[in-house]
């Protein structure tokens, strides 16, 4: 082979390996980061979460005001005049739901029951540790979101926030909120939007569907409100 031959056969060997790196460092990044192990199940976004527990909270930065306006109204309007309201927050993560139920003095007569499912034992434990001395009961439980371990007609409203979009099948998901749902029970979810969301292929589905989806399952109405900068919230109710 002449000079330029092999000087051509070497630069093309060195494009193909950084094509081949980027290629694989972009689709590592859209499997673990962008859509947290998705693809690879169950397993692997627990995984993922039992791993980056101890950050959570300081990567999300919640805070009262912001929880008492985006979470807390929204459950307080739903059932803020029901005797002994059961609530059940469905991934409950390091507890965002209960946590700030607890922190807000309009809850401080509450009389219902929360429980708090989240199947990764790391964030369970960090929610457990966070309200250990905080007079507000929760029945924690570890579990995923399907099957659900209760009775038909159990809850009287069921959050479900920043999740459904990593759950293997969203439609079983939803099909068990609204079995274990009481007769005029409110179910409140959030759908991701943004360009993220998109890069769920196969999975993402526009407000439009989403509301569909909630209505295939039995729910007699679905209404979304934009929530975050990349989050929507559907409230819907079980006739
Ligand atoms: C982004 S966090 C949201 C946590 C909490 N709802 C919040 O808003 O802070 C997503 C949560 O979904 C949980 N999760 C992942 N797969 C799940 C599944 N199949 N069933 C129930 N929860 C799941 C994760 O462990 C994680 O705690």
């Amino acid at each position: 082979m002449d000079t330029f031959g092999t000087t051509g056969f070497t630069i093309i060997l060195i494009l193909s390996g950084v094509v081949f790196i980027v290629a694989l460092a972009a689709f590592i990044y859209w499997t673990w980061v962008i859509t947290e192990g998705t693809y690879l199940g169950s397993w692997a976004v627990i995984l993922g979460y039992d791993i980056m527990a101890d950050k959570y909270d300081g990567i999300k930065e919640f805070t009262l005001d912001d929880e008492s306006i985006l979470v807390l109204e929204p459950i307080l309007g739903e059932i803020g005049d029901l005797a002994e309201p059961r609530l059940l927050d469905i991934a409950t993560g390091t507890g965002r739901v209960p946590y700030f139920m607890a922190q807000d003095p309009r809850f401080a007569h509450f009389t219902g029951r929360v429980t708090a499912l989240e199947p990764s034992q790391k964030m369970l434990t960090l929610a457990q540790q966070k309200m250990a001395d905080i007079d507000f009961h929760v029945n924690w439980v570890r579990q995923t979101a399907v099957p659900l371990p209760f009775p038909d007609n159990s809850f009287d409203m069921i959050t479900c926030l920043e999740a459904l979009e990593f759950f293997p099948d969203q439609t079983a998901a939803l099909r068990e909120m609204h079995r274990v749902l009481k007769p005029n029970g409110t179910l409140m979810i959030t759908r991701r939007t943004g360009w993220e969301a998109k890069m769920f292929f196969g999975r993402h589905l526009t407000r439009e569907e989403f509301e569909l989806r909630i209505l295939s399952v039995g729910f007699s109405d679905a209404m979304s409100f934009l929530w975050e900068t990349i989050y929507d919230l559907t409230i819907a109710h079980k006739m």
